[in-house]
């Protein structure tokens, strides 16, 4: 199983992650992305990620030279051609997500097609796609080589033995899979991101500081991090994009967006990855 070439497309934040993964156990990987800087970007994180491991000598120099060696970076999707599971981490864009699906289904015959969406309805996806049955979500989580899930998602289309090899690849790569039906928000984001917003709310009333609502979260429920320090690690865009298909999927007015969120995704105070979100990064 180990000797098939895995597809990645998006060289993105999650990208990179599971391209560290799959190469650091074994899998020579194919990553694609329309921008060759954000290849370069991508393979200088997964170099100083597999970095990380050897200094804690979770694994040797040598290996973690025959891991980058694994790595093929791409501007070309022909490349993902021959390719046994394409892992698609492109951005949260439904219509470039369908384009991308349509064009790797055509490019492809049996490649497994799977998602890192963390709101899209896989059904939808796979609907556009030819031999549905191949299309699966398997959503990573964020920082991707340490957080141990992998929810399954199956579309209304997927197959059992599609459902059955994404569980076998998630296991190869020390992760553990859920099996999730195609509801919004799966079982991860509709549980965290209402939290998150609400957290939002809770700053918005001037209830607390920002720094008093994630201390709380910590000592008093003991997560790893408080719900905005979450919040600006997985993108404040994301999470508004996340809130409005929980909002639309289940029509419910409990999943309404925090205005505050709306207004920070509107001034561009994305998190991290701007530089700025509910706290300021350097
Ligand atoms: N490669 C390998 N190892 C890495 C790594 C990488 N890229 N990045 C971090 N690590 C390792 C570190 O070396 C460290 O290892 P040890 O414990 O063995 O020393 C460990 O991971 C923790 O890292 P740090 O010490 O740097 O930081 P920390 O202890 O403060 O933990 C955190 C940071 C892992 C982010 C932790 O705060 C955490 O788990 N937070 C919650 C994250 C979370 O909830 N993510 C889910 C977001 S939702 C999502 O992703 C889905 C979606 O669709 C939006």
């Amino acid at each position: 199983m180990s000797q098939q070439a895995i597809g990645v497309v998006g060289a993105g934040t999650m990208g990179q992650g599971i391209a560290q993964v799959l190469v650091g156990s074994g899998f020579p990987v194919r990553l694609y992305d329309v921008a060759d800087d954000q290849l370069g970007r991508a393979q200088a994180a997964i170099d100083k990620g597999l970095a990380k491991l050897v200094a804690k000598e979770k694994l040797g120099e040598g290996e973690k030279r025959d891991a980058m060696a694994r790595l093929e970076p791409t501007t070309s999707l022909e490349a993902l051609r021959d390719c046994e599971v394409i892992a698609e981490a492109a951005p949260e864009q439904p219509a470039l997500k369908e384009k991308l699906f349509r064009d790797l289904s055509r490019l492809t015959h049996d490649a497994i097609l799977a998602s890192n969406t963390s709101s899209l309805s896989l059904t939808r996806l796979a609907a556009v796609c030819e031999r549905p049955e191949r299309v699966v979500g398997m959503h990573f989580f964020n920082p991707v080589p340490v957080l141990k899930l992998v929810e399954v998602i199956r579309a209304e289309q997927t197959s059992d033995a599609t459902v059955a090899r994404i569980e076998a690849l998630a296991k190869a790569l020390g992760k553990t899979p859920v099996a999730i039906a195609d509801s919004p928000g799966f079982a991860v984001n509709r549980l965290l991101v209402p939290m998150i917003n609400e957290a939002a709310f809770l700053l918005q009333e001037g209830a607390a500081s920002a720094d008093d609502i994630d201390q709380s979260m910590k000592l008093g429920a003991a997560h790893p991090m408080g719900p905005l320090a979450l919040a600006d690690l997985i993108g404040l865009d994301v999470c508004l994009a996340i809130m409005e298909v929980l909002q639309e999927g289940f029509g419910d007015p409990k999943y309404r967006p925090c205005p505050l969120l709306k207004r920070m995704v509107a001034a561009g105070y994305l998190g991290r990855k701007s530089g700025r979100g509910f706290h300021v990064y350097q």
